[in-house]
């Protein structure tokens, strides 16, 4: 990723589509007790750690994300939460376990859904769980599969049948909701408009991709998003 890229991304509160009560959901469905261990894969600027933190008051949350500066604006965020910690590290490892949840908000398809399951199975304890969101296609279309620019976006059946090749099976889904986007992209709008005037080339060029995302999402929210995926082995 480009400085001109962090320069966009720098101080946003998340970087990807979600609300805490995305959170409380998985931490219900998933049975996640107060005392519970829990990763965040992916965490980015921290956005979700709040609300996994109030998730488990009398346990453990650690962030893992490879940008430092992600990792940098988590850790000033949480700085003195007994029960929220942020470091640098790949998600494909995730040290320190074992987790009764390991939580990924839009940051599986860097891996892989199967890799990443692969990967977090020996991560977790004995009835511990994994929750994460992926793009989805709610309908098969070209301009839905135009969004994501990518061949591995599917429909929710198509992402259930690929759980059970691996030896996982659903505890629950639910569709991260329009508030849930605008949570990333209102913010991500307004930086756009405060770095506008000004912008070097390669600012204003990640700034109108920037812009062009959030309308091609207006054009598509009814036919893809993200689903939240509550996983675990059988
Ligand atoms: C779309 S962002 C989502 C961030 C955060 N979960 C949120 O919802 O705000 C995906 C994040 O995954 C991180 N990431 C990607 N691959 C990773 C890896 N192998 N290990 C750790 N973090 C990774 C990126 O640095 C980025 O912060």
């Amino acid at each position: 990723m480009t400085t001109a890229f962090f320069t966009l991304h720098r101080d946003l509160p998340r970087e990807g589509p979600g609300l805490a009560e995305d959170v409380a959901w998985a931490a219900h469905v998933t049975g996640l007790r107060a005392e519970g261990r829990v990763l965040d894969a992916g965490c980015g600027p921290g956005g979700d750690l709040g609300a996994l933190g109030r998730a488990v008051p009398r346990g453990r949350v650690l962030g893992l994300d490879r940008v430092p500066h992600f990792v940098a604006a988590a850790r000033e965020r949480f700085a003195g939460d007994p029960v929220i910690r942020a470091e640098e590290g790949d998600m494909a490892a995730a040290p320190g376990g074992p987790y009764d949840l390991i939580w990924s908000a839009g940051a599986v398809y860097f891996l892989g859904i199967s890799a990443a399951l692969a990967a977090w199975r020996r991560a977790l304890t004995p009835s511990g769980a994994v929750v994460f969101s992926h793009p989805t296609l709610w309908e098969d279309t070209g301009p839905a599969r135009a969004f994501w620019g990518a061949d591995w976006c599917a429909t929710e059946g198509q992402h259930r049948a690929e759980f059970a090749a691996a030896g996982w099976g659903v505890i629950a889904t639910r569709r991260v909701t329009e508030a849930g986007w605008m949570a990333y992209y209102g913010p991500l709008l307004a930086r756009c408009d405060a770095l506008q005037d000004g912008a070097d080339p390669a600012l204003a060029e990640v700034i109108a991709e920037a812009r062009a995302e959030v309308a091609s999402w207006r054009e598509v929210r009814d036919q893809t998003g993200y689903m939240l995926y509550a996983v675990r082995p059988t």
